[in-house]
């Protein structure tokens, strides 16, 4: 039979889950969160979570993926008989995911197109108007809209195409050192503008006002925004750890993934908030608009060198976002290869990755035409009324948050609480102990581990799923 081709090298491995782990969702999701639910107290709720939930679960699913070396359905369909499902649920919330993705991966290209643009005084530049209008005619640019998503699309497909090592490997190895470099200067000059300081302050001191008006929402969106950004609950490390050979320290590796995501989300909020006090104090922080509008803001009141930046910082963020983007499809067409070499067929990667990145690209085109609501594809939860639209209790306004609260609010949450049940209950924590000492020497953190998935995790889960939940509904 066909051997199954995993990465070359630890840093590969690390460099392609940490490619999957940053994205999106740390520079657009993080700071647009951390925006509107109170700065410090959500920081302060993000950090335990990532420790007591995000290392705990990164560590079972690399754990569980490396055992038994198949994709998210298989792995489920090997070690349980009561979550045997689970797998199918793991592959199908990355289809909904990869439909939103596409779309806001689009919306970093036209920026890369814009700043070029601004370059060289072109007309597809941001030619005098603000970056809030700009962001405002790109929206209601459906056709614009959906080529940039499905350029998206097609080289998250090509990549895929190339396999593990050929094509996820060696692009995350370059893309996320370039990124973290490229962010720091970046916070350096949103951090020196003047007024920037409130910003500072709103993120780092002291204000447990929020988690007292409001406890179960800021869990909520912490934990949503928690397992998006460490790409958990969803299949994607127990593919990638499926790839890892037994030698290496799945303890080590987690913690690296945890704690470097948590870095990048941190900076990135650091090159975002305090851009967004100092050029609209007073304004509304959170929101879509602070990766788009707030920075592109920041890169026109640089000067000619700004679009320089503005070329360099949207390339970066949009390399984050297709080392994650991959991740996603690289989880379903795992699944098919799996089954196509079983059958002695070859794995047919390439032909799956067509077939995957198609059926995700409906999805993708329904997002893109929606423009973040702007042209009003979303219709349940939003009515007409004397010519404004008013909202009801499902509170949505466009299809990118349903996706959004859908996967990241349910589906993510809801994996991941079923994998604990199943290590805790079913399978037993020390068949991941087991699993993370064939590399060697003892799992140090296993009391830890064991203690968290049995009760402290799901218990949090349980909170962050109803939460949600409520959010959604009332
Ligand atoms: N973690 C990615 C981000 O922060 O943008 C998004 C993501 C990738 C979520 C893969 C889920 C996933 F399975």
């Amino acid at each position: 039979m066909e051997e199954r081709k995993g990465f070359k090298s630890t840093f590969g491995f690390l460099m392609a889950a940490v490619g999957s782990a940053v994205g999106l969702g740390n520079i657009w999701g993080f700071p647009n969160k951390m925006g509107s639910n109170g700065g410090f107290a959500f920081l302060l709720v993000y950090l335990v979570l990532a420790v007591v939930c995000g290392y705990i679960v990164m560590v079972g699913e690399l754990a569980i993926g490396r055992k038994t070396g198949k994709s998210a359905i298989a792995t489920y369909q090997t070690l349980s008989k009561k979550f045997k499902w689970l797998g199918w649920l793991a592959t199908l919330s990355p289809f909904l995911i990869l439909s939103f993705y596409c779309a806001l991966g689009g919306y970093c290209i036209k920026y890369i197109v814009l700043n070029v643009g601004n370059l060289f005084g072109a007309a597809f530049g941001t030619n005098g108007l603000s970056g809030g209008e700009i962001f405002e005619a790109f929206m209601l640019n459906q056709t614009e809209g959906v080529v940039f998503g499905i350029i998206f699309l097609l080289i998250t497909m090509f990549i895929v195409m190339g396999g593990v090592s050929g094509g996820i490997e060696k692009f995350c190895s370059v893309g996320m050192p370039a990124l973290a470099v490229m962010l720091v200067v970046i916070i350096i000059r949103s951090c020196t503008l003047p007024g920037a300081v409130e910003g500072l302050k709103f993120m780092f001191v002291p204000n447990f006002a929020p988690l007292k008006e409001n406890f179960l929402g800021v869990l909520a969106t912490a934990g949503g925004q928690m397992f998006f950004s460490l790409s958990l609950g969803m299949g994607v490390m127990i593919t990638y750890g499926s790839y890892l050979d037994k030698q290496k320290d799945i303890t080590k590796n987690a913690l690296v993934i945890v704690i470097f995501d948590t870095l990048v989300a941190l900076m990135a909020g650091l090159a975002v908030l305090p851009a967004a006090f100092a050029l609209d104090p007073g304004g509304k922080i959170g929101g879509p608009s602070l990766l788009f509008v707030t920075l592109q803001n920041v890169f026109d009141s640089m000067g000619g060198i700004g679009a320089v930046f503005g070329i360099i910082f949207y390339l970066l963020v949009t390399l984050a976002a297709v080392s994650s983007s991959i991740s996603l499809l690289e989880v379903i067409v795992t699944h098919f290869c799996d089954k196509a070499t079983e059958k002695g067929k070859g794995d047919k990667r390439k032909i799956y990755s067509v077939i995957a990145a198609a059926a995700a690209g409906v999805l993708c085109v329904l997002v893109c035409l929606d423009g973040l609501g702007y042209s009003g594809y979303w219709v349940p939860g939003r009515v007409l009324v004397d010519g404004a639209w008013q909202y009801t209790a499902m509170y949505n306004d466009c299809w990118l948050d349903f996706f959004d609260m859908l996967s990241e609010g349910i589906m993510m949450p809801l994996g991941a609480l079923l994998m604990c049940l199943m290590i805790g209950y079913e399978i037993g924590p020390d068949v991941v102990r087991d699993e993370v000492e064939k590399s060697g020497g003892k799992m140090k953190t296993y009391g830890f581990f064991k203690i968290c998935v049995r009760f402290i995790t799901p218990l949090l889960m349980v909170m962050v799923l109803i939460g949600q939940i409520k959010d959604f509904f009332l």
